[in-house]
């Protein structure tokens, strides 16, 4: 339509006026179906000029408050909710766009939540004025938080079922024991020896509880992380000099391929630790024949990735889509926590964890940590720098 234009302009003195009448009405026919379209969008837009007068102000953008739909009015005595207006003059006056900056409207008894968009108009390369875009997002919200209760819920109720089932067990355990001593009490008939021996197994059940209560609360409670740009390998290197010695007590070889000069990424020490400990423990537990461990790290796209192999008994395949939900176990003494623990730590890490294994022959995991925005470019410059 815009070639359309220019060239009925060009040639504007040979047009006779019936002509000029078609190309007007043409104009205001495409004019209206615009306006439409932009009206019955679920966005509120507003057009701004450099001044930020309005140029144009769609339907939406007057029910989400913006007082009038008239032309070359000052968009700052048009915003009826203050706190928009003295932010979103602020941001304009140094000359920032504003993306996904989200505002709570009282109305009545009701907050509804305002999403704020401010964007250059740009034309030509010069800015020619700005974009207002206003979204109500209050029910994308109030479904996102009913959507994470729910299943925050739903995990919950599986936990606390877990926790009834694995303290069932040492409670029980515990009260035979009681009684056994209560008999013998009132025949006044054993030795120290007996007591001591009964207590000993109390204790150790008293142990399991308890390890099972911190295990729970650490699975339930948010995990309170503060992540630090740092090296992975570092990391991968002092977990493997803790373990070390008792892999060696257990014939278990351990090699470590880690790559040099990877990018930093983000990390909390202490997390990343406990994650790496219980994936070395589980493959410690699946050669107890002894075997090999093989830790690498690698980078691979814009993602820094640990592989963990072993060549031990691997898992069968109707367990593996099990294993890292709590309490799944095939351990006669397993928590069934530890891949829960993992999983939950390498998702606070903004991570992946993929798995691949065949019974008889081992396993490997595959943790992906993302490589921080900003040293991405550097890796594609150092990349054709090659
Ligand atoms: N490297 C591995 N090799 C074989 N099986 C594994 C491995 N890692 C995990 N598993 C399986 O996943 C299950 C769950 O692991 P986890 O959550 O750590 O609990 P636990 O170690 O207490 O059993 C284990 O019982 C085991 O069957
Ligand atoms: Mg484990």
């Amino acid at each position: 339509l815009r070639k359309f234009v220019s060239r009925a302009l060009d040639k504007f003195e040979k047009l006779d006026s019936n002509q000029v009448k078609n190309i007007i009405q043409l104009l205001a026919g495409e004019n209206e179906l615009l306006e439409m379209v932009l009206d019955s969008m679920t966005e509120g837009l507003v057009v701004l000029d450099n001044q930020f007068n309005t140029q144009f102000v769609n339907k939406t953008a007057e029910r989400l408050g913006v007082k009038t739909r008239e032309r070359e009015r000052l968009i700052w005595d048009e915003l009826r909710d203050p706190d928009i207006r003295d932010y979103l003059k602020e941001k304009a006056e140094s000359q920032e766009s504003v993306r996904h900056k989200e505002f709570s409207i009282q109305s009545g008894s009701s907050v509804s939540i305002l999403e704020l968009n401010l964007l250059p108009l740009v034309r030509e390369g010069s800015i020619e004025g700005s974009l207002l875009i206003l979204e109500d997002i209050t029910e994308r919200r109030n479904h996102e938080a009913r959507l994470r209760r729910a299943e925050s819920l739903a995990s919950l109720t599986t936990l606390a079922a877990g926790v009834a089932h694995e303290i069932k067990n040492p409670l029980g355990s515990m009260g035979i024991h009681i009684q056994l001593m209560q008999r013998a009490l009132n025949r006044g008939t054993a030795e120290r020896d007996f007591y001591d021996e009964h207590l000993q197994i109390v204790n150790e059940e008293i142990e399991r509880l308890n390890g099972i209560i911190v295990d729970f609360l650490f699975a339930v409670r948010p995990m309170d992380t503060s992540l630090r740009k740092q090296d992975l390998n570092t990391v991968v290197r002092d977990t493997l000099e803790f373990i070390e010695p008792e892999c060696e007590s257990l014939s278990i070889e351990v090699q470590a391929k880690l790559k040099m000069d990877l990018p930093d990424i983000l990390i909390d020490e202490k997390f990343i630790k406990q994650a790496l400990l219980n994936l070395i423990k589980n493959a410690m537990a699946a050669m107890p024949q002894g075997g090999r461990l093989t830790i690498s790290t690698e980078l691979k796209g814009e993602s820094v990735v640990l592989i963990l192999e072993d060549n031990g008994i691997g898992i069968d395949e109707e367990n593996m889509s099990k294993i890292f939900e709590p309490y799944f176990t095939t351990k006669e003494f397993g928590s069934g926590l530890g891949l829960t623990v993992v999983y939950k730590i390498i998702k606070e890490h903004n991570g992946e964890i993929s798995l691949n294994s065949k019974a008889g022959k081992g396993t490997s995991f595959y943790v992906s940590f993302p490589v921080p925005i900003r040293d991405k470019k550097l890796i594609g410059w150092q990349g054709e720098e090659e």
